[in-house]
């Protein structure tokens, strides 16, 4: 699946993100601060945003967050 988490640069998102990559999914990681995530990995896209920033999200994954037409297959949620 391709996973979008919302907080995967640290604590409990990273975690996750760690888990998702070793179960062989494919992971968009977004953060503020992308940049504080070590992780290199093939399956794994770093993307600038904040997700109380509907421009800035749009503008960071490319395309626009809907039901319609759903970025990711799962939207994981860990934040502030
Ligand atoms: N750790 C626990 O044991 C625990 C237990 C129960 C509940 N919680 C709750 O679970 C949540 C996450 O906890 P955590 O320990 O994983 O927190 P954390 O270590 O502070 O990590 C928060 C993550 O969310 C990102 N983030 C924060 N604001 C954001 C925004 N506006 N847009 C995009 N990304 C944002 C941060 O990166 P940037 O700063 O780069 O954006 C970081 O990757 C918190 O609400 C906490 O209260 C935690």
């Amino acid at each position: 699946m391709n996973l979008l988490v919302v907080g995967g640069t640290r604590g409990i998102g990273r975690q996750l993100v760690d888990q998702a990559l070793a179960s062989g999914h494919s992971v968009t990681a977004l953060a503020r601060h992308p940049e504080r995530l070590a992780l290199e990995h093939e399956r794994l896209r770093k993307v600038q945003g904040d997700i109380l920033d509907a421009q800035s999200l749009s503008g960071a994954l490319g395309e626009p967050l809907s039901a319609a037409n759903p970025f990711a297959d799962v939207l994981a949620l860990r934040l502030i």
